[in-house]
């Protein structure tokens, strides 16, 4: 029978987290300003599932005097054309919110030969045959006469490039990287701010490209797993008022087996916990029950699928992908692996001349670390040991 009386730890696992199921780090946000505010373009470069969205979503929702915000996941765009009409309609809805500006909008569209259709709730326009990329950056260029400062937060960027360059071609996601470029040199683009982010690194997709030099001005906004003292508070954050009762000596042997302390995990494993409590009905979390909650974790498929979908073809090649499967594979049975093995491997995948990118996009996106000189192993034992699960073999070299 259902235990009405049972309040549930506030987590969240798997949408970004939002409102009182954020755990803030000011410090990041207060980066990310000190940037905008010199007049600096932001990468977010974050290991997967770290919470590079759920700090955008947050940082646009806190609102800045004298900037507006915009977040969009753009995850769905495949085409050049389509990426400018997406931005082309973000900013201009955007500001069509404000009733000053909207009004100047308007008068300036109409001047265009670009018709209005509603005049309800932002501005809506009838297609324009023009091109959107023209279109884009004389709306853009028109920001410092409008008096607004705009900073555009755009998601999964990564993708977007990685895909235009796959289904479309490289110029065209070479054009999209050169374009924003132009817009962060340019003086009178000055009063648009791009943020950009992804759950693949933007730097490897780049570099694959061979146009590392169009992105090196971006502010690279690093974000790590929670410190010790931020753990502990998010573990607070999660179970304030809940039924589960996570003592400091049971939290702190949470976090001692959890090694890595990125949120999304801590969430999993109060989440696990709390229902293996909740089925047997008793409030006191102990130490077997933390255990047997990472073990539930680490049979589940679903929770940690991410880290091996990422690396799929979508997002790889198929040879690159296989070569990254092998050393994940390699490691979680080794405990470790060095460079030298992995140059050896490398040759196998025929992915030799590419070898270091694979190794810095795994360790980059939160897979591995260099635990000594040219060593390599998981940053975190629970990732360890689903991919483990997940691959109980792997052939061995003659
Ligand atoms: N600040 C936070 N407070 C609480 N939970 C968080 C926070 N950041 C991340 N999480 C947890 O991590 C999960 C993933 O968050 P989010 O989608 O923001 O990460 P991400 O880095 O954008 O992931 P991806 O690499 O897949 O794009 C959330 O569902 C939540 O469980
Ligand atoms: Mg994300």
């Amino acid at each position: 029978m259902e235990n009405i009386h049972w309040k549930h730890p506030n987590t969240i696992t798997g949408p970004p987290a939002e409102g009182s199921r954020f755990f803030r780090r000011q410090y990041i946000n207060d980066e990310l300003w000190r940037e905008i505010e010199k007049g600096v373009h932001v990468l977010f470069s974050a290991p997967r599932r770290v919470g590079k969205t759920s700090i955008m979503i947050d940082i646009v929702n806190q609102k800045r005097k004298g900037y507006t915000c915009v977040f969009e996941n753009i995850q769905s765009v495949n085409r050049k054309d389509d990426f400018y009409k997406r931005l082309y309609f973000l900013l201009l809805n955007q500001l069509g919110k404000i009733e000053r500006v909207k009004k100047i909008l308007v008068k300036w569209l109409k001047a265009k030969g670009i018709e209005e259709i509603s005049r309800e709730g932002g501005i809506k326009i009838k297609e324009i045959k023009s091109d959107y990329k023209t279109e884009l950056l004389s709306l853009i260029a028109k920001l410092p006469e409008l008096e607004e400062k705009v900073v555009l937060f755009l998601d999964e960027f990564s993708e977007v490039i990685y895909r235009i360059r796959k289904y479309e071609n490289i110029e065209n996601a070479i054009d999209i990287l050169q374009t924003l470029r132009e817009i962060r040199q340019k003086k009178e683009f000055r009063h648009c701010f791009f943020v950009l982010s992804g759950s693949v690194g933007l730097e490897h997709v780049v570099e694959s490209i061979d146009r590392l030099t169009l992105i090196n001005d971006l502010h690279p906004l690093k974000v790590g797993p929670l410190s010790l003292p931020e753990a502990e508070e998010l573990i607070r954050q999660l179970t304030d008022g809940s039924t589960m009762i996570i003592k400091e000596a049971e939290a702190a042997y949470l976090l001692e087996k959890l090694g890595h302390m990125i949120p999304f995990f801590i969430q999993l494993l109060i989440e696990e916990c709390n229902d293996t409590l909740y089925s047997e009905n008793r409030p006191g979390l102990t130490n077997s029950d933390i255990d047997s909650a990472l073990e539930q974790i680490i049979n589940k498929e679903k929770n940690l699928n991410d880290w091996e979908d990422r690396l799929r073809p979508d997002y790889l090649s198929q040879s690159a992908f296989e070569f990254c499967r092998d050393i994940l594979t390699r490691i979680a049975h080794a405990g470790y692996i060095t460079t030298q093995e992995i140059f050896d491997l490398s040759v196998k995948y025929a992915e030799r001349d590419k070898y270091m990118n694979h190794l810095k996009m795994l360790v980059n996106d939160g897979y591995l670390s260099e635990c000594h000189q040219s060593q390599y192993r998981f940053v975190s034992p629970l990732l360890k040991s689903w991919w483990m699960m997940r691959h109980p073999e792997f052939e061995i070299e003659k």
